[in-house]
């Protein structure tokens, strides 16, 4: 329902005419104030209200206490409401990473990260998943998703690895604009569509390894208890223009026929120039040759990092073509530098002004002036059965086999007894990664779901056994068949950026423990990227890659059991050692599996 205030929300007028006469009325302060993006743990409510702050996000792990889906429609709607009574009542749009579902959320459904999707080579699939995820994201409040990624990952040291669909230009196009479409259905404005980001414009998934000079401080709170350089993560993509524009401009191109209305600039350079402060790329390839009508929005703090002088990254940033700036600590300070620098001139009041039209057009387009009430009717639909189903779908259209001999796979419904070994097998942290309720993710029941052990015990034969013992050390007899499940604990970005991809020395020795008590050993990898796995492949008879499945896990059973059969095939080369990494295909052994391999059952 429309509520007028003044004609400003009157949905009968042109939407450049509603902008422009909105724009007249602002205020230098307010104009400026309508560019930031403040994070909700570092802002008072009221001064949403009191200046007009434009956007508010909760980055990852940026929850209500406790996490359910009331505190955070009441979270939301608090700076919603703040943001009516401001003196010319503009929404603000509120933004959250909701990657992989409203993953930040407990409660809500997580699907397998991106790289699950890309395994699952299924459009329709992804375009589900993206309205599913927009649904529960709409019902908590939230109008605005920062994805999907359009990362074409070449290099898998990379830590967001997994939020790429896969290696190839292709599929990321197709399976980053089904996603949109998805999140944002057939109208924006329409009830239960949130509005999509295409991220990180762009080739973030390009840089070189080495080139990252990002050093991720100590912080405690996170677990990071010593200082972290990047490896990949922020690094500079050495391309020449042509390959740039071949393998990582085709998904936006894509994401923008969707219809995409806002972009994420990257933290990555393209040779030697930060994406932020790079106007040929921001302004004349985005904005001028391809034409996107949206606003560009940068990355968390990714103009203050953009030079070491805040005054000259605002003034830098803004005129490349940075419409909203994403800011935590001083938030307030670096809103005073935008204002400094168009009063004197550094940044022209016309691009301020380009900056709050796109701004304006695009809360308009998404219908933000014309839904001014919030409601919990709508809260049963968060972690509905639907998407729970949704979920599980998603699960075993993305495990790819990898090997199986001695026809291992399926297992028998009859099989007396069965030995499961490995944390990963009952543990709902890490079968989702990173980006799962905390920015980095956590170990442990930190959502609801179901577990792969839960999913075979609930699947298993009446009379079947299944023995659970985490570090794999059974009592008894050898058993016909042992399941382990090993793989990464949870990272995100740059703090899972890592120079060795090698399975941990313990995991191998938990599955040659596991070997030596089974006729049939089957490896269950949870993993956000290939691991190398080669040293062990042989004493493995069935290897499976269920990437990071997310809180529907259990539904795995299906596939070891036969109720559903293998049909995943890999989005990224899978290399024999590191000596492959990045570039397995290249050499002339070959990889281990390649691109596109996954057998069948
Ligand atoms: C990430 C983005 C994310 C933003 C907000 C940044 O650290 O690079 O992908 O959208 O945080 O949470």
């Amino acid at each position: 329902m429309s509520i007028k205030i003044d004609n400003l929300n009157d949905p009968t007028d042109s939407l450049s005419a509603r902008v422009s006469d909105l724009i007249g009325r602002m205020t230098l302060e307010e104009k400026v104030a309508q560019t930031m993006l403040v994070a909700v743990n570092h802002i008072e409510t009221q001064a949403i209200g009191d200046l007009g702050i434009g956007a508010i996000l909760s980055g990852g792990g940026a929850n209500p206490e406790p996490n359910n889906p009331a505190n955070w429609l009441a979270m939301v709607d608090g700076c919603r409401q703040a943001a009516l009574q401001s003196r010319l009542g503009i929404p603000i749009l509120y933004g959250v990473d909701a990657v992989h579902g409203h993953n930040n959320m407990r409660g809500a459904v997580i699907y397998p990260h991106n790289i699950g999707l890309g395994a699952a080579r299924d459009a329709d699939l992804v375009r589900r998943i993206g309205r599913a995820t927009a649904v529960e994201t709409y019902v908590s409040g939230v109008r605005w998703d920062f994805a999907p990624t359009l990362a074409v990952p070449q290099d898998i040291r990379w830590g967001r690895t997994f939020e790429g669909f896969g290696e190839d230009t292709a599929l990321v196009s197709e399976l980053g604009r089904a996603y949109i479409e998805g999140l944002q259905g057939d109208d924006p404005a329409a009830e239960f569509s949130v509005l999509a980001t295409a991220k990180h414009y762009f080739a973030d998934g390009g840089t070189t390894y080495g080139t990252a000079e990002f050093v991720f401080p100590v912080v405690p709170e996170l677990g990071v208890m010593e200082e972290v350089p990047f490896l990949v993560d922020q690094g500079d993509t050495r391309l020449d223009e042509a390959t740039l524009r071949k393998v990582h401009l085709a998904p936006y191109l894509a994401a923008l026929r969707a219809g995409v209305l806002t972009v994420m600039a990257s933290f990555s350079k393209w040779n030697g120039v930060k994406l932020h402060a790079h106007h040929y790329l921001l302004t004349e390839l985005l904005k001028e040759e391809l034409g996107f009508p949206g606003f560009v929005v940068s990355d968390w703090e990714g103009v203050r990092d953009s030079h070491l002088d805040p005054y000259t990254a605002v003034v830098t940033c803004y005129n490349a073509g940075i419409d909203m700036n994403m800011v935590s600590f001083g938030w307030h300070e670096k809103m005073e530098l935008l204002h400094t620098a168009v009063q004197k001139g550094d940044v022209s009041l016309e691009r301020l002004e380009d900056a709050v039209c796109r701004i304006l057009t695009v809360k308009l387009r998404a219908g933000l002036f014309e839904q001014l009430e919030s409601s919990d009717r709508y809260l049963p639909l968060i972690g509905s059965s639907e998407h729970r189903a949704l979920a599980r779908e998603a699960v075993v259209k993305s495990a790819v086999l990898l090997k199986n001999e001695k026809q291992t796979l399926p297992l028998p419904q009859d099989a007396p007894r069965i030995l499961v070994a490995g944390a990963w097998a009952d543990d709902i942290g890490l079968q989702c990664g990173g980006w799962t309720i905390a920015w980095q993710g956590e170990i442990g029941p930190i959502t609801s779901g179901t577990t792969i052990l839960e999913g075979l015990r609930a699947q298993a034969g009446p009379e079947m056994v299944i023995d659970f013992e985490p570090d794999g050390r059974f009592d008894g007899e050898r058993a016909a068949y042992g399941i382990v499940c090993v793989g990464e604990t949870p990272y995100a970005e740059g703090l899972g950026d890592r120079a060795n991809l090698a399975l941990d020395a313990d995991q191998a020795a938990l599955i040659e423990r596991v070997r030596a008590q089974c006729d049939y050993l089957i490896v269950v990898l949870i993993s956000g990227r290939p691991l190398i796995i080669s040293e062990g492949l042989p004493y493995i008879d069935a290897l499976v890659a269920a990437w990071l499945p997310g809180s529907e896990a259990g539904a795995l059973a299906e596939l070891i059991f036969g109720k559903a059969t293998f049909s995943g095939k890999l989005s990224y080369t899978w290399p024999r050692s590191m000596d492959q990494v990045p570039t397995a295909c290249a050499k002339e052994e070959g990889p281990l599996f390649p691109y596109g391999f996954g057998l069948t059952t």
